[in-house]
C-alpha cells in the first residue's frame, strides 16, 4: 500500500484526507521545469535527439508525470534501467521509444518483446532476448552496448566482434533489430580529464567494427548530461539526459542558474513544534549539539526515513525567509534547527510554519546541491533517496483540456 493510498482510509471524504497528507509533507514537481530543461537539451543536442532517463521513478521526482511531460516538451525517446520500470510506464499509456538496459537472468523478456520495449544488450542477453522473440512471434528491438571505458556493463571490444556477428547472424534471421549501438562515460562530469576522449575513441572504432559487420543502426549514442552540455562531439544521434532535466547541474564549478536549468524537486513541510530552551540545552541523540544561549528550536518533520541523509547534519533548511543549519543528529522522522534568540510571539508565530528543505534556489533558499555537500554525495543521490513517505505532489501539470485540442487539432490535419 502506498503512503497516499494509506491516507485514503479513514474518516473523512477521501480528497481532504489525501490533501492534508500532501500538505503535511511533500515533494512538489514542477512539470514546467522539467518541460523547460528538455527544451535546453533539445536545443542543445539537435539534431541528435534527447532521450530521458526516467528511471529510479525519475530520479525520485515521478516516472509517469515526467516522461508525459517530457515527450511534451520535444524528447523523442526515455530511458530506463530496469525492464520492470519500462513496463510499468507502457501499463501507464506511454508508447513512446523506450529502453532499459540492466538485466539479470529474471528479467522478464519476454514482456519487453511484448511491449515493443528496446533492450540494451551486453552479450548474455543476446540469447533471453532471441527466446523471447522466438516465443512472442515478434522480433525483439535491440541495442548492443559496448565497454568504452566504464567497466562496467557492456561488451568488451575484445569480444564486440563476436557479438555483432551472432547480433546480425539473428537479424538475418528476423528475430531482431539492431536499433542502436551505444555506450556509457565515466568522467564527463570532469571535462578536464582526458579518459573522455579516449571513451569517444573507443565508441567510434566499435561503430567502423559495428558498419563493416552490416549494421545500420537508427541511433548511436553515449552522451550522458555533463556530456551533452560538454562536449557535443559526443552527441552522435541521440544524447540520454536524467539529470539535467530535474534541472540539477552535473559539475561542481556550475550551478543549475548558470547551465540555464531549473530544479524541478522542492522538498517542504511544516515545523512540528517550536520552543523556548535555555542555554546549554543538548539536541537530539547523542547530545552532539547545545545551544550557546537561550534559544529557540524549530522541529523538522523529516529524517532519514524520508530519505535525509543521517550524516548531513549541517544541512540547511529554510522557515520565514532565513535558512538555518541542521543542528545535531538527524533521526529517523525528525531533525532540529536552532532558531536563535525569538521572541515568544515570534515563536509562536512559527509553529506550524513552512519548512523548506530544497527547492530551486531562486529565493537563495537550500538547493538539492547544498544537502550534497552536507551529505559528502551528489545533487543525484540527494533527489532520488527522497523516500516514498514523501507523497509527490505535481504543479503546472499540462491540462486534460490542451491534450484533447491537440488531438483535436491533430485529427483536423
Ligand atoms: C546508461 C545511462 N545513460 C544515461 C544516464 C543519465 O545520466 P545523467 O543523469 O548524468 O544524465 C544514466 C544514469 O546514470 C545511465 O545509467
Amino acid at each position: 500500500m502506498t503512503y497516499e493510498a494509506a491516507a485514503d482510509i479513514g474518516i473523512g471524504s477521501k480528497a481532504s484526507i489525501a490533501k492534508s497528507a500532501v500538505l503535511e509533507r511533500s515533494a512538489v514537481i514542477d512539470l514546467d521545469a522539467v518541460r523547460h530543461n528538455v527544451r535546453q537539451f533539445v536545443g542543445i543536442a539537435s539534431p541528435a535527439a534527447v532521450m530521458a532517463v526516467v528511471k529510479a521513478d525519475a530520479y525520485g521526482h515521478g516516472a509517469v508525470q515526467v516522461a508525459r511531460a517530457a515527450l511534451d516538451a520535444g524528447a523523442a525517446w526515455l530511458g530506463v534501467a530496469h525492464i520492470s520500470e519500462a513496463l510499468a510506464l507502457r501499463a501507464a499509456g506511454v508508447d513512446a521509444p523506450l529502453l532499459a538496459w540492466l538485466h539479470t537472468r529474471e528479467s522478464n523478456f519476454q514482456a519487453a518483446v511484448a511491449a515493443g520495449i528496446d533492450v540494451g544488450i551486453s552479450g548474455w542477453e543476446l540469447e533471453a532476448v532471441v527466446a523471447a522473440a522466438r516465443e512472442q512471434e515478434r522480433p525483439a528491438r535491440v541495442h548492443l552496448k559496448v565497454d568504452t571505458g566504464l567497466g562496467r556493463n557492456g561488451c568488451t571490444i575484445a569480444d564486440w566482434d563476436q557479438l555483432l556477428g551472432q547480433a546480425m547472424e539473428y537479424q538475418d534471421q528476423g528475430l531482431l533489430r539492431v536499433v542502436g549501438i551505444f555506450s556509457h562515460l565515466a568522467v564527463a562530469d570532469e571535462p578536464q580529464r582526458p579518459e573522455t576522449d579516449d571513451q569517444l575513441a573507443v565508441f567510434r572504432e566499435a561503430i567502423a567494427m559495428a558498419e563493416d559487420a552490416g549494421v545500420d543502426t537508427e541511433v548511436r549514442h553515449i552522451a550522458n548530461t555533463p556530456a551533452a552540455l560538454s562536449r557535443p562531439d559526443s552527441h552522435f544521434d541521440l544524447v540520454r539526459v536524467g539529470l539535467g532535466i530535474y534541472g540539477l547541474s552535473p559539475f561542481d564549478g556550475a550551478t543549475s542558474a548558470e547551465l540555464g536549468l531549473h530544479p524541478a524537486m522542492t522538498v517542504r513541510t511544516l515545523l512540528s513544534n517550536c520552543k523556548k530552551v535555555p542555554e546549554g540545552q543538548g539536541v537530539s541523540y547523542g547530545l552532539n549539539y547545545r545551544t550557546s544561549q537561550e534559544s529557540t528550536l524549530g522541529l523538522v518533520p523529516l529524517g532519514y526515513a524520508d530519505g535525509v541523509p543521517r550524516i548531513a547534519t549541517g544541512g540547511p533548511v529554510r522557515v520565514d525567509g532565513i535558512n538555518y543549519p541542521v543542528v545535531g543528529r538527524i533521526a529517523m522522522d525528525q531533525m532540529v534547527i536552532d532558531l536563535g534568540p525569538l521572541s515568544p510571539e515570534a515563536a509562536a508565530n512559527l509553529k506550524g510554519a513552512e519548512a523548506v528543505m530544497f527547492g530551486n534556489g531562486a529565493d537563495g533558499g537550500p538547493t538539492a546541491d547544498d544537502w550534497a555537500a552536507a551529505a559528502g554525495t551528489n545533487n543525484y543521490e540527494i533527489v532520488t533517496r527522497i523516500s516514498p513517505r514523501v507523497p509527490r505532489s505535481y504543479v503546472n501539470e499540462l491540462p486534460a483540456r490542451v491534450e484533447v485540442n491537440n488531438a483535436a487539432d491533430t485529427a483536423a490535419l
